[in-house]
């Protein structure tokens, strides 16, 4: 049974053995909140991405899932970047694996394609990639890619498709999706609009199009923050992975949150994020592992599209 005292004594153990490994710790928005409230920085993968690649830390430790973590590694190999659970994976990294994008790309060279992947995926597909992008650029990345050549967008099919209509880009869209987002249903938006009819609603752009069309707002988990603040809406529904509301009802608590129900259920959480704990993170810290290690080529290959992404959006 985890007390209070327990919590209390892992949180020290924790912060004692990230001053002893000089350790910054990067969290995403969807961690638990008390993973959040330990963080040096929390944020969403964009935000994510620029704090690894500026640290001055020895060591990263990263709670958020295994293609955050890499990205990390990718982008700082000097420092050791480690993980509460290895298995942390992504719906979207598994729905497109490093070689069957190289053996589409392969059977489709004629196109010449300008391979714009969306950051969850893995290093290997990155490295197959001209241009990574988070839901926080993407409409920036698009906007600066080549005129005079198709773009095949990866992995989210969703993703790829807010795109398509926000700039009239048209682009090739590899069909994954994200396991979590796409519970969201119309049925199930229409339901908790009629329950609070003065609310608006705030999506994530890996939800469907049905669920985007009857959104007020449809941005980066980062970019709810901003959003929900300047809104005059008091009423806010939040179509995204549960842990984003510990933030949001922390940075703007005057709003009143509401979780928008799925399908199957009343909120949503992804399995993948959540399978970070504070024991596991005490863990990795004394263990410094499990530890990402990267194939040097396959690292260097993909720090090139992401280093094109932080340049065109910084
Ligand atoms: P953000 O970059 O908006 O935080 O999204 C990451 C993610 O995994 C969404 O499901
Ligand atoms: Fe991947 Fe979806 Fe989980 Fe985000 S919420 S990490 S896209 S499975």
């Amino acid at each position: 049974m985890v007390t209070t005292k327990n919590t209390a004594n892992l949180k020290d153990q924790i912060l004692d053995l990230k001053k002893q490994r000089n350790a910054v710790l990067l969290v995403h928005n969807y961690q638990v909140g008390e993973i959040q409230d330990m963080a040096d920085y929390v944020g969403d993968s964009l935000g994510l991405a620029y704090q690894a690649k500026e640290t001055d830390a020895d060591t990263i430790v990263f709670c958020g899932v295994h293609f955050m973590a890499e990205t990390a590694k990718i982008v700082n190999p000097q420092k050791t970047v480690i993980l509460p659970d290895v298995n942390a994976g992504c719906s979207l990294e598994q729905s497109c694996s490093g070689d069957q994008l190289e053996s589409f790309l392969k059977e489709n060279e004629e196109k010449d394609y300008y391979v714009i992947a969306y950051i969850n995926c893995s290093a290997h597909v990155k490295a197959l990639s001209d241009c990574i992008c988070t839901s926080g650029n993407a409409l920036k990345i698009v906007d600066a890619a080549p005129k005079d050549r198709p773009i095949l967008f990866v992995p989210d099919q969703n993703l790829g498709s807010w795109v398509m209509e926000q700039t009239g880009r048209k682009m090739d869209l590899w069909q994954g999706s994200c396991y979590v987002h796409v519970e969201y249903t119309r049925e199930s938006i229409l339901k908790i609009r009629e329950e609070y009819p003065d609310a608006i609603l705030v999506s994530h752009p890996e939800c469907t199009y049905a669920v985007r069309m009857l959104s007020d707002e449809v941005c980066s988990t980062e970019k709810m923050i901003g959003y929900s603040r300047d809104s005059k809406s008091k009423n806010i529904i939040i179509a995204t992975e549960n842990g984003m509301l510990h933030r949001l009802r922390n940075e703007v608590p005057d709003k009143n949150f509401i979780p928008a129900p799925t399908q199957n259920c009343a909120c949503s959480e992804c399995r993948f994020m959540k399978m970070n704990t504070l024991e596991k993170l005490r863990d990795c810290l004394l263990n410094l592992s499990p530890e990402v290690v990267l194939q040097e080529e396959i690292r260097v290959k993909a720090a090139a599209p992401i280093q094109r992404m932080l340049e065109l959006s910084s």
